[in-house]
């Protein structure tokens, strides 16, 4: 006789408490009445568990109750179900402890709770895995599906949804969570869903939980014709083995034998599917007391092949047998079969069997899950948005896209709220979804000003704001993002939002480089210097409100290149410009335009990633003293970054270089101090968060065909190391002779670093000396300068090459800013926003003595990428 084809179904599961309560640990245990009104709770009278209303774990369904009688012999936590006609899928997330052992149960009784008389059928999910379809004989039949599932190290929550698969309303009518130990119920791989759990031999029509079962597990009673049951009054008691959750004393009190004695005891199941994997526990406790000539022994054959040898049941303890590794056959035909010298026949007192069920599909990443859910409660998205967002693939959220392979967990990578009548400003919720690459908030009702985070989100090709009602102006990180291809950022119609570099300052805007330049403006007219600001003819997008200009688009300039594509600009690298740590630099010409091509090296790039971080770090840095990014190639192992061609190469050859007729003028060499020394203020100032160079040196000074100055590699060092990658210590620490000395303690390099490096970098562009010498002594630039200082004056400290045509007090001035610069402790170094304002101070008196009027172009020069100085500031060079 197949098992189970013939189970006796309990109509009801009643229960009646024969013992005493035993103390029930609810603690990690959660018991949930599902359509309990709010805030109600109740001791269920049988079990004397505690039910709660499920509402707060849930936002969604309606309410309901079973009709009456059905309600007859039930527990109390059927009455009320959680009924979901609207949204396919419907979750409750429930708090639990990581790394922990849950037996999870859903209950369903359909009750004819909405007077329709029809059975559903649903499935049920567990987070991002299909667990199971529920499905109904009967409106008075009590559905239990049931898993033992492990929560991962680091999971803090479940969700358990109610899927809708066009078959009925799914509904749900109670939700229990218990704590079991590790050491039950060990797999070798996966989860187990409950197949069934029978209490062999019973003689009621009872389904036993707790309190009988301490585990409260639900143990069916069960019996087939072939069998006689046995039962006992006296407790059976468990064997002290830890290892396995053995059955409760009333489960084990009654078992069965075959009816013909000598026969075996036997009973088989044919999986539906022969993939199905199980687990098997046959539960055994000796219930007779034996005389001295009866004896109970049995072999355990499956499908005739023994599966346990001899085994002697104890006397009211209960033992099991159970599958350590799961089977997976066609047929589970088990057969007890009694040995030769066994007076008595074989016995079974309870079984289960579960089968292994697969919930490897992970969760979408946490964080991405926090803030998607915080997005949609900010602007209260309706949509499918309930369970995981990304998981399964069926039930992705609408307007959301994911990605399933690069991570071990998906992560959300695109967000689509476009014309979702959203209000208010953009939610700050957004910028915890780092992996965006594409942001569509079109045509919403959103006001306020597009804020500075969306510029952290490093991988964004595509940000749709056009349609709304937002003002001042798009960040400028942005705006050179969508200049340099690597963002289409599309504003089109808006409120009153600018989307140039050169938007009128308007308030609220808060470029942070155009307000220092401010107050540097300020201080120089306080210093009643004569200032002119030389502006440059702007290029600016002004949108009106609601103005009839529609779709402007900033369509990104083609800025990726491809290797054909810089093979044919380098005239396959014909002109080497340089060699660098982590490559050669070549010269090339786009359109017509000299660029420096630097080829990473294959034995530098340590892969895609590096090259990513480089490319988003020179993203962030947009200043007319830092040498900017014209494009870049990323095809393979052929990486390049192309950078706008410096015509007079860098600030060290150039000091270095000999004859008279490329000397640097004292203006000169003060323009190129205050050119990156604005350059540097800037990365520590304008950019958050800031920017340590680290590497401050005179060769990644580079000069631009007018000899105005730009500061490159900027934190090149931190992401690259060396070529051959043994001394990455050293070039993470930057140069020697340029290095911070506190940074043998210390072990960081910060702004104040830089500060230090750029004091080396003055001192030579004054004195033009190497910053070690070359002789024995291994001087250091800043002690040849003390010791001229102290036997001579300043004459003899600047670069003798400029014959003395130099004001004295404007090279006091910038010998007394390098030394401050050079303060062994960090404290005692100015910073740069006060070297630069220092630094004009020294240029305006030298210029004074030239009766030159200083040009500060640098209100343009730090949004824009000036390249054309208003006025001759270098003396006429013959090259
Ligand atoms: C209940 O269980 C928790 C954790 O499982 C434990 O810390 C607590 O001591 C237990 N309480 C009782 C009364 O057993
Ligand atoms: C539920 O309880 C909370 C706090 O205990 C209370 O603020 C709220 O008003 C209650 N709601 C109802 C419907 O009783
Ligand atoms: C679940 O845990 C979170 C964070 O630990 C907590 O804020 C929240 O109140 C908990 N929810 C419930 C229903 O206990
Ligand atoms: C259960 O196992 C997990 C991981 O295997 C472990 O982190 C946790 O501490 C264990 N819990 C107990 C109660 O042994
Ligand atoms: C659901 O139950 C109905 C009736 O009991 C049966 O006809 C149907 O095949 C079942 N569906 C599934 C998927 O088990
Ligand atoms: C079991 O239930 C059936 C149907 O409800 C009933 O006829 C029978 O008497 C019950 N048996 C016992 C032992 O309660
Ligand atoms: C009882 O089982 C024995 C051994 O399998 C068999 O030989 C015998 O015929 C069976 N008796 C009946 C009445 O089936
Ligand atoms: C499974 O085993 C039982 C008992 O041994 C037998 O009656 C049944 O035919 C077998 N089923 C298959 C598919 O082999
Ligand atoms: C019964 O026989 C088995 C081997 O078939 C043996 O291991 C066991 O000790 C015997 N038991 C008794 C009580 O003779
Ligand atoms: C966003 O959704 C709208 C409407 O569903 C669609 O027209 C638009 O193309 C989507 N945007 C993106 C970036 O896919």
């Amino acid at each position: 006789m197949e098992i189970f084809k013939h189970l006796v179904y309990a109509l009801s599961i009643v229960f009646s408490l024969l013992h005493l309560v035993r103390a029930f640990n609810q603690s990690g245990c959660i018991s949930l009445d599902c359509g309990l009104p709010k805030n109600t709770s109740y001791t269920e009278p049988t079990t004397k568990i505690d039910y709660i209303s499920d509402a707060p774990f849930i936002g969604s369904g309606i309410s309901k109750n079973i009709k009456p009688e059905y309600k007859a012999n039930q527990q109390k936590q059927v009455a009320f179900v959680r009924s979901f006609p609207q949204g396919t899928r419907n979750c409750y997330k429930l708090n639990v402890t990581e790394s922990t052992k849950y037996l999870i149960r859903a209950t369903f009784l359909y009750g004819n709770y909405d007077g329709l008389n029809k059975l559903p059928q649903f499935d049920l999910h567990l987070g991002p895995n299909y667990w199971v379809t529920v499905n109904f004989s009967s409106a008075n039949l009590n559905i239990v599906k049931e898993v033992i599932h492990i929560t991962l190290h680091s999971q803090n929550h479940l969700q358990i949804c109610v899927v809708n698969t066009n078959s009925g309303t799914p509904f749900i009518s109670a939700l229990e969570l218990r704590r079991l130990k590790n050491t039950t119920y060990v797999t070798s791989t996966g989860s187990l869903a409950l197949d069934r759990r029978l209490d062999i031999g019973s003689t009621t029509n009872q389904s036993y939980r707790y309190p009988y079962d301490i585990h409260d597990r639900l143990w069916k009673p069960y019996t087939q014709k072939d069998w006689t049951t046995l039962t006992t009054s006296v407790t059976v008691n468990n064997i002290k083995s830890t290892s396995n959750s053995q059955a409760p004393s009333i489960v084990m009190s009654t078992c069965v034998t075959p009816l013909n004695a000598s026969g075996p005891l036997e009973f088989y199941w044919e999986p539906p599917d022969e993939s199905n994997q199980y687990y098997v526990y046959l539960h055994f406790a000796e219930i007779q007391l034996l005389q001295s000539n009866q004896y109970r022994a049995f072999d355990i054959y499956l499908n005739g092949e023994t599966w346990y040898e001899a085994y002697v049941p104890e006397y009211l303890k209960s033992g099991a047998v159970f599958s350590t590794k799961a089977l997976s056959i066609s047929n589970y035909s088990f057969s007890l079969v009694r040995l030769q010298n066994s007076t008595l026949p074989p016995i079974l007192n309870a079984l289960e069997v579960y089968t292994v069920i697969d919930f490897s599909q992970p969760e979408t990443d946490q964080d991405d899950v926090d803030a998607i859910n915080n997005v949609k409660s900010t602007y209260t998205v309706s949509r499918n948005w309930q369970g995981d967002p990304c998981a399964p693939v069926a039930f992705l959220w609408s307007g959301l896209s994911c990605n399933y392979k690069d991570f071990d967990t998906p992560r959300i990578i695109s967000l689509n709220l476009s014309s979702s009548a959203l209000t208010g400003e953009i939610s700050s919720y957004i910028s915890g979804l780092p992996m965006l690459e594409s942001l569509d908030l079109s045509n919403n009702s959103l006001t306020g000003l597009v804020p500075d985070f969306l510029s952290q989100l490093e991988k964004l090709k595509l940000l749709n704001l056009e349609g709304n009602l937002l003002t001042g102006s798009v960040p400028a990180e942005l705006i050179q993002r969508s200049n340099s291809g690597f963002l289409k950022l599309i504003v089109g119609e808006n409120q009153d939002l600018c989307a140039s570099f050169s938007c009128k300052k308007k308030k609220n805007i808060l470029i942070p480089i155009v307000s220092s330049v401010g107050a540097i403006l300020v201080l120089l007219n306080a210093a009643a210097l004569i200032v002119i600001l030389k502006r440059k003819k702007r290029y600016e997008i002004r949108l009106g409100a609601r103005s009839n200009v529609k779709n402007t688009s900033l369509e990104p300039k083609k800025r990726q290149f491809t290797y054909s594509e810089v093979i044919k600009f380098t005239n396959n690298f014909e002109v080497t410009l340089g060699k660098g740590g982590f490559g050669t630099v070549y010269h090339g010409i786009i359109e017509g335009t000299d660029v420096a091509v630097k080829m990473l090296s294959s034995t530098s790039v340590q892969g895609y990633h590096q090259f990513q971080a480089e490319v988003k770090l020179l993203m962030r840095v947009y200043h007319g003293n830092l040498t900017s990014l014209v494009g870049y190639c990323n095809e393979g192992t052929n990486m390049a970054l192309i950078y706008e061609y410096m015509a007079n190469g860098n600030l060290e050859s150039y000091l270095s270089a000999g004859g008279r007729e490329n000397v640097l003028s004292w203006q000169g060499r003060l323009q190129i101090a205050l050119d990156a020394a604005k350059g540097l203020e800037y990365l520590h100032n304008g950019c958050k968060p800031p920017i340590v160079h680290r590497d401050v040196k005179t060769p990644n000074i580079l000069l631009a065909e007018d000899f105005r100055a730009k500061l490159s590699d900027f934190g090149l060092s931190r992401i690259f190391p060396t070529e051959g990658g043994t001394h990455v210590s050293t070039n993470i620490a930057g140069t020697p002779g340029y290095l911070d000395p506190e940074y043998s303690t210390t072990n960081r390099l910060n702004e104040k670093s830089d500060v230090y490096s750029f004091g080396v970098v003055l001192l030579e562009i004054i004195t033009s000396q190497p910053v070690i010498s070359k002789s024995k002594e291994r001087t250091h630039i800043s002690q040849w300068v003390s010791y001229v200082l102290a036997n001579g004056d300043i004459r003899s400290v600047v670069d003798p090459k400029l014959e003395g045509d130099f004001d004295i007090n404007s090279a006091w001035k910038a010998v007394e800013i390098a030394m401050a610069c050079l303060s062994s402790t960090s404290t005692k170094r100015p910073n740069m926003n006060e070297v630069v304002i220092e630094l004009k101070d020294c240029l305006a008196i030298e210029l004074a003595r030239r009766n030159i009027p200083l040009i500060d172009s640098s209100a343009n020069a730090s949004v824009m990428f000036s390249t054309d100085s208003s006025i001759e500031l270098i003396k006429p060079l013959a090259r």
